[in-house]
């Protein structure tokens, strides 16, 4: 399985600090916002990445992140010439991703609980095996904000729905999505919404209408953070700061990730440490590279 990363879009809902800086490279807490979601793509051992960004932005994403190599990985980028919606993301990565499944996820979303990436490489597993989409669910106070989905009693999706103005039910879609190969070409047939944008809800409604669709729903236990306005982003970052203080350990590290994973030996931790040795960051990069075993 490959994976795409959305790390385009205007931003506007977070200007005027989005105007010049892209939303994704902004730091939450101590780490650019596009981390968080790389990182959670790694831990369920995904090593080749797309990441689709704004043609003004190229740079910038090839300056922090280059070809990938040096975390084992490969990461390449589309540009995206206008933000034109979530689901043209996919079509801009079709030849990436040839005749692979697909994780696709949004550069601003920001997951936090205990056995995440075991649940989703359930997920990525059973696409695997079987085909079809995966998706989950978060229980929120405001779901007009989001993709939302509405189950029955046996809790089988019946209805998926982007922002509406009366949610059916308060579970948000949350943007991180497993797909066969088919969902590039359901992309191509999507039309703009009443916003004007390709909308990925209309991606994972086709598959609901085939009867292929999966939804799980991440319970109480989990932590998300869509980081689109002002508050959720400090609250995000807040977060990130509050488990990181309270257990030394870090949320996001791509460097550690990589080398737990065994994708970079030891000295290519600590060099990629040395690089930034006076933050805590580049500490802590170094305390992992020096742990026993
Ligand atoms: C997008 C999707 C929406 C989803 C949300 C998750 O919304 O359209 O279905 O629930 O991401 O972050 P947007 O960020 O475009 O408002």
């Amino acid at each position: 399985m490959k994976s795409i990363i959305l790390a385009g879009g205007s931003g506007t809902r977070l200007y005027p600090v989005t105007r010049i800086v892209n939303k994704h490279l902004l730091p939450v807490y101590n780490k650019p916002m596009i981390y968080y979601p790389l990182s959670l793509v790694m831990l369920i051992g995904i090593r080749e990445i797309l990441l689709v960004v704004n043609p003004q932005d190229l740079e910038a994403y090839r300056g922090l992140l280059k070809d990938g190599s040096h975390l084992g990985m490969s990461i390449s980028y589309a540009v995206q010439k206008e933000p034109r919606g979530l689901a043209e993301g996919l079509i801009l990565g079709e030849n990436f991703v040839g005749d692979e499944n697909i994780c696709y996820v949004l550069g601003d979303n920001i997951f936090f609980g205990h056995d995440l990436p075991k649940i989703l490489v359930e997920a990525k597993e059973e696409v695997e095996r079987k085909g079809g989409a995966h998706i989950f669910g978060y229980y929120v106070k405001d779901p007009e904000r989001f993709g939302v989905v509405e189950f029955d009693r046996e809790g089988n999706v019946i209805s998926l729905e982007e922002k509406p103005k009366n949610p059916k039910s308060h579970y948000a879609v949350v943007g991180l999505y497993f797909y066969d190969r088919e969902a590039v070409e359901i992309a191509k047939r999507v039309k703009p919404s009443d916003r004007g944008e390709l909308e990925i809800t209309f991606v994972n409604e086709e598959y609901r209408k085939k009867g292929k669709l999966k939804v799980k729903i991440l319970g109480r236990g989990f932590a998300w953070f869509d980081a689109g306005t002002h508050d959720s982003f400090l609250e995000a970052g807040e977060f990130v700061a509050t488990i990181e203080k309270k257990t030394g350990l870090m949320i996001g590290c791509i460097e550690e990730i990589a080398y737990r994973n065994g994708w970079i030996n030891k000295e290519q931790l600590k060099k990629l440490a040395r690089s930034m040795e006076k933050t805590e960051y580049g500490k802590y990069l170094l305390r992992v590279a020096e742990e026993e075993g």
